[in-house]
């Protein structure tokens, strides 16, 4: 374990320097927006996803310097669909990686600005992917695209709104979860994979990984909710019941939602098997992420 938090550990700091060198400096005009791309970017957080894309690269026989684009342009999408997340017209949240929100700190327009831009800005870095045999720049941008677009992650948000106050069924919530939150855990890795030449069956493989891995994460993510402090997770706990949000713990119950978030991270691991021991980061990510805290 304290090998996997060595690694981490690395690998967020390499994450970290690689978005410090993509992103415009704070102080390029206008330098109110790009101080608060950077403020929201740089406010800590796991780097799950650009991780799981360095090591999804490494599960396919890659290097991880090919991989470093598409991990910050992840990393990039993933905090500005935060920055929105949290606007009042949306979640309405105040805190954000132990920091008040974006748009707590520079009001609300600058906010939504703030995400716009992050979003567009991904797309710039995105583009200096090295392409492969396999995977000329359209099928990247692609892969990138619709992952961010209506058919899955604001897809997932828009039925994540429209079903506050509601009785979902939990298929219903299944697809909500599939698509705000699965669907760029997946991207993430098919991206890693896409940069060493990903073979089909790998590519599979890591689809079928990351959405269960997707579905668990966004499992744990709702009991730490209820679960946890306010301090602790960086962002308002208790958040999902104030404003009566449909989530695991409120449709299955506690109990059996943590089951349902080791079954699904076991499934998961499953698919692991044809990277034999290439692929032992990307499992220990997923046992870790079982066992998160916030
Ligand atoms: C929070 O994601 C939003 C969800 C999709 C559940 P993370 O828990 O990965 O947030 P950071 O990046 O560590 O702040
Ligand atoms: C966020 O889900 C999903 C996206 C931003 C796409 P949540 O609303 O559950 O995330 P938190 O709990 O605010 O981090
Ligand atoms: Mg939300
Ligand atoms: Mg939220
Ligand atoms: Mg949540």
């Amino acid at each position: 374990m304290s090998d996997l938090k060595d690694y981490l550990k690395a690998q967020q700091k390499s994450v970290d320097t690689a978005l410090n060198s993509f992103l415009p400096r704070a102080k390029v005009r206008p330098a109110t927006i790009h101080e608060a791309m950077r403020y929201s970017i740089f406010a800590g957080g796991k780097r799950l996803r650009p991780i799981l894309t360095l090591a999804a690269a490494e599960a396919c026989g890659g290097e991880e310097e090919a991989a470093l684009p598409p991990a910050c342009a992840v990393e990039i999408m993933h905090t500005y669909s935060l920055v929105h997340d949290d606007l009042p017209s949306m979640d309405d949240d105040d805190l954000r990686r132990g920091r008040p929100t974006s748009h707590k700190v520079y009001g609300e327009g600058m906010a939504v600005l703030t995400g716009d831009a992050l979003l567009t800005e991904a797309f710039t870095i995105l583009a200096e992917t090295p392409p492969t045999k396999r995977y000329p720049l359209k099928e990247i941008l692609l892969e990138f695209s619709i992952c961010g677009g209506s058919r899955k992650l604001i897809g997932g948000q828009v039925l994540d709104l429209e079903g506050e106050g509601k009785n979902l069924s939990k298929a219903q919530l299944v697809r909500i979860h599939e698509n705000k939150t699965a669907a760029l855990l997946t991207t993430s890795l098919r991206l890693g994979g896409m940069t060493a030449n990903a073979t089909p069956r790998q590519l599979e493989a890591l689809t079928d990984f990351g959405y269960n891995l997707g579905l668990a994460f966004q499992v744990i993510d709702d009991i730490l909710d209820v679960t946890q402090s306010t301090e602790k997770l960086g962002k308002t706990a208790g958040k999902d019941e104030a404003v009566d949000k449909a989530t695991y713990p409120s449709i299955i119950g506690l109990e059996k939602s943590k089951k349902e978030a080791q079954r699904l991270t076991k499934k998961s691991l499953a698919s692991l098997s044809v990277f034999g021991k290439k692929s032992s980061r990307l499992e220990e990510i997923a046992h870790y992420l079982l066992d998160r805290e916030y």
